[in-house]
């Protein structure tokens, strides 16, 4: 059977991914951060791992070109499909999607602007709020945008805040509690099906010993 392939989402997500994978048994065989490959094998025989950008992760899963995924809610919630199941909060990489705006300063009434990577999550969210709200795309740095004004307010992650009182905003309103979550292809659940309950079960207990600890 071909290997199980799994799409890892590099940076803060996959620090913190890395060790749930190696209490479940499967660890790179080469550094991950010290090299430029994007495909490496795993001290499980039949397991790869993909280090990818997190927005292309879901893409991988949905089209069966990895079978397994590991990404951010607010990646999930942004790529908005059901081609794929989310058996698994892995509890890690914890933050909030916030909107936000700069400091002291109250949303005016009627149309606004809103700056973010979020476009889909954000449109869903003011519709939701009753609130006419122009969405201007941006792909970093949302915190430079209401500095600059070129918004009103944004809709982006927070986890300590510093990036946000850095540039002189403040948090508004949580829209959701982010965290990273296990997804699996769906006809790779039916066509790999013990293997990928073997690794559900077992990163699942990785999960929960690491919350007990
Ligand atoms: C995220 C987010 C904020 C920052 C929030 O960016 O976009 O800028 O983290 O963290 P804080 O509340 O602890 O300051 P990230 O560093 O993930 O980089 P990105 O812009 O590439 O997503």
């Amino acid at each position: 059977m071909s290997p199980l392939t799994i799409a890892l989402t590099k940076g803060r997500i996959l620090e913190e991914t890395l060790p749930l994978f190696a209490a479940a048994g499967i660890e790179p065989l080469e550094d991950i951060q010290k090299s430029r490959k994007l495909i490496f094998e795993t001290t499980s025989q039949n397991v790869r791992l993909l280090i990818l950008r997190g927005i292309d992760v879901p893409t991988y899963v949905e089209f069966g070109a990895a079978d397994v995924g590991v990404s951010g809610k607010d990646t999930l919630i942004e790529h908005n499909s059901k081609s794929y199941y989310e058996p698994l909060d892995l509890h890690i990489a914890k933050c909030k999607m916030m909107t936000a705006g700069m400091k002291g300063e109250t949303l005016k009434p009627g149309r606004i602007r809103v700056a973010t990577k979020y476009v889909n999550l954000a449109k869903r969210y003011y519709a939701e709020q009753g609130r006419q709200a122009d969405i201007i795309k941006l792909y970093g740095a949302m915190e430079l945008a209401p500095v600059m004004n070129l918004c009103d307010e944004i809709v982006d992650i927070v986890d300590t805040g510093n990036t946000l009182r850095a540039n002189g905003l403040e948090p508004r309103d949580v829209i959701g509690d982010i965290s990273s979550r296990l997804i699996v292809n769906k006809a790779s659940m039916k066509m790999k099906h013990k293997e990928i309950e073997a690794l559900i079960d077992a990163v699942g207990t990785a999960v929960r010993e690491r919350l007990a600890a």
